[in-house]
């Protein structure tokens, strides 16, 4: 009988084991737990692939413990501005937000652009404009203010630095949120949220809100979600380059997972991590970072909820 999977991260980067104190370790796999249960009800009441990802997106992006949505970190300016892209892998719809202030949820922007517009992607003031047109209520920045945030920030403003929660400081690693699934009809969807780098500049734009790139689905091939340093997925097209070597090349999820990550991606100096999962319910979860924050439930019902290498 056909069963459906599910697999969720919260980013991955420098993640030492002994380096978080027991308490927020455990905050962290309630996080994951709660958003991983919210997609996983959804697909067991035969609900789609897409509102699963979508709902358990929604969950992460609520969190302050996550870089996207309410965590995310501020950028030079002292705001926020927030990355989101979905794809539906049986009709390769798919919808972005880039470069949007004050949504709760870009998300679920980024699910409204793929179901009300002829578009994919909307950035910036014409996408607060959408937003403001469906009526979305844009909250007060107070909503995104974390101490620990406001703190990594002032570390690096009125400097040219910028820096990737998950990276370099041993103290520092939050992250891209994303989910994959595949439902009870074998279709798949992607999706991945995040409030990109501390202290960004210029626009700078990631590879979350990227088809292709940070985000992937086709019912042939499999559902992506990537995390890391977004300049070097956009570079290796990666969560494309994952689909491509499954359809052109016939490896399996799990060999070409293993490729982008451990191979290709690093070769162009890049690191981070992907979730994947195909239409037979398998998922994969590389990384070449020191751990990844992740859940999932897989095609047997086995739920693991994982920091660390293991
Ligand atoms: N991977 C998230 C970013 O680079 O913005």
């Amino acid at each position: 009988m056909r069963s459906y999977s599910i697999a969720i991260h919260g980013g991955a980067g420098t993640l030492v084991k002994g380096m978080m104190t027991p308490e927020k370790e455990a905050s962290y796999k309630s996080a994951l737990k709660k958003a991983l249960l919210i997609g996983q009800n959804i697909l067991e009441q035969k609900g789609t692939a897409l509102e699963a990802v979508q709902r358990s997106v929604m969950a992460l992006e609520d969190s302050p413990l996550f870089n996207a949505g309410k965590g995310s970190v501020f950028t030079a300016n002292g705001s926020h501005e927030m990355d989101a892209s979905i794809m539906d892998g049986q009709t390769l719809k798919a919808g972005a937000v880039s470069l949007v202030t004050g949504i709760k949820n870009p998300i679920a922007l980024a699910l409204d652009v793929m179901e009300r517009t002829d578009h994919v992607f909307l950035a910036g003031a014409g996408a607060m404009d959408f937003a403001k047109h469906l009526n979305y209520q844009i909250m007060e920045d107070s909503y995104f203010y974390d101490e620990l945030r406001h703190q990594q920030w002032i570390e690096l403003k009125d400097t040219a630095n910028f820096q990737l929660d998950h990276s370099q400081k041993k103290d520092n690693k939050f992250g891209t949120v994303g989910a994959v699934a595949c439902d009870l009809q074998g279709n798949l969807a992607a999706a991945t949220s995040t409030g990109g780098m501390t202290n960004k500049r210029f626009g700078r734009v990631g590879d979350s809100p990227m088809i292709g790139a940070g985000t992937f689905a086709n019912n042939a091939t499999c559902a992506v979600s990537c995390t890391g340093s977004g300049e070097y997925f956009i570079r290796g097209v990666v969560a494309y380059d994952l689909s491509c070597l499954i359809e052109y090349k016939g490896l399996s999820l799990e060999a070409a997972a293993m490729e982008v990550v451990h191979n290709r991606l690093p070769k162009l100096g890049g690191d981070g991590g992907l979730i994947a999962v195909d239409a037979l319910g398998n998922i994969a979860l590389p990384f070449n970072t020191e751990g990844m924050y992740r859940a999932s439930r897989n095609n047997m019902g086995k739920v693991e909820i994982l920091i660390y290498r293991n």
